[in-house]
């Protein structure tokens, strides 16, 4: 058993009172809060497309074009970020439909992945994985797939640089536009060099369209060297769960916290390892949990599923990976021990091209907290 740290909180209230470095008072939000940035971390489960604010959208259009349902902030806010919504998943699935075939030309898709990287490089995420559909940003045939592809993969590459953060970009198909479309991107990824992706997600609308159709393409791309996450067990059962794993062989799972409904599905994950991508406030907003305080991640854990805490998409829910960590802490009463336990599983089932030597350049940095 790891060596279970002093908690955050301690039972008097009162100013905080730092002994050796650690907390000796019960902290305030903002001080939480401010902890939380400090914390290096890691995210396994953010889109690119949930990652762009009002703000930048805003910015986008005003700059290079690009019609939006309303250039006011107050009016823009409710149609594409999700606490201004009533929870549910369709409503969630919603909000991306304003993004898709927005992006008015080049400058603006890039503009786009720099800032996404920027954004999560200033909360302190040490190592991302950041996931993508092109055809999310082709808009339907306005630009090639190839094109667009290209200049994420740059601006990523660049903005990484930039800000000091590792990302391994991920490419995400939807169940929702058809077979045709996604073997196209599948095989535009297989033929790309090594570089633009490490590994295949499937997302979208887990009620209406089962993977089932999209199983050759998981083989196709894991022949091919992609690791696989599929998006499961969020807003179908566990049964979805356990098709992920044994039937399309994924390594990981977007969401898949329905798993807790089926012992023997938890069993399965625990038995081949596979890690669920957990992202708590998204889960809220998707109305699969009434609320953080609600939320099967411990259980999980003490049945011997691997987890991480993740964002899926931070513009839609409003939040930073540092919110989700103090969620964890305040509604779930995570230590830091947890947390800094969670972050080496995640390095441990992250796609990184050499998980080895990510582990040697990052490993440290909790070693201090
Ligand atoms: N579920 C399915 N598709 C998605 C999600 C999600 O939580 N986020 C972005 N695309
Ligand atoms: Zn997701």
């Amino acid at each position: 058993m790891d060596k279970v740290q002093e908690p955050f909180f301690l039972p008097a209230p009162g100013v905080l009172n730092m002994v050796f470095g650690k907390p000796t008072r019960a902290m305030t939000h903002e001080e939480l809060h401010a902890r939380m940035k400090q914390f290096p971390k890691v995210d396994l489960h953010r889109h690119l497309e949930g990652c762009i604010s009002p703000e930048t959208l805003l910015y986008i259009a005003k700059t290079f074009g690009g019609a939006l349902p309303s250039y006011e902030l107050d009016q823009l806010k409710p149609l594409i970020q999700a606490p201004h919504d009533t929870p549910g998943f369709y409503n969630f699935l919603e909000k991306f439909k304003v993004f898709r075939g927005f992006y008015p030309n080049r400058e603006a898709i890039e503009h786009v992945a720099h800032t996404a990287v920027k954004e999560a490089a200033e909360d302190n995420v040490k190592y991302l994985e950041l996931r993508y559909s092109p055809s999310h940003f082709a808009g339907g045939g306005k630009f090639p797939e190839r094109d667009v592809t290209e200049w994420i993969h740059q601006a990523i590459q660049r903005a990484a640089a930039e800000f000091d953060i590792i990302v391994t970009p991920i490419l995400t198909i939807s169940r929702d536009y058809g077979l045709e479309l996604a073997a196209a991107t599948v095989d535009l990824a297989i033929e790309l060099p090594t570089g633009y992706f490490y590994g295949l997600d499937i997302a979208g609308n887990e009620i209406q369209n089962s993977a089932r159709p999209f199983a050759d393409l998981f083989a196709r791309a894991k022949d091919a060297g992609l690791n696989l996450t599929i998006h499961a067990g969020e807003a179908r059962g566990a049964y979805n769960v356990r098709e992920a794993v044994s039937e399309f062989n994924a390594d990981r799972i977007g969401h898949g916290v329905r798993a807790i409904e089926d012992p023997e599905v938890m069993e399965l994950l625990k038995e081949k390892d596979v890690m669920l991508e957990v992202c708590l406030t998204s889960n809220v907003h998707t109305g699969i949990v009434p609320a953080v305080k609600n939320h099967p991640i411990q259980k999980l854990i003490e049945n011997g599923v691997a987890v991480s805490l993740n964002t899926d998409d931070p513009a839609i829910s409003d939040i930073c990976l540092s919110d989700e960590y103090v969620l964890a802490v305040t509604e779930l009463g995570f230590s830091d021990a947890d947390l800094k336990a969670l972050n080496l599983s995640a390095l441990k089932h992250s796609f990184a091209p050499d998980r080895e030597a990510l582990i040697r350049e990052i490993g440290g940095c909790w070693n201090h907290f």
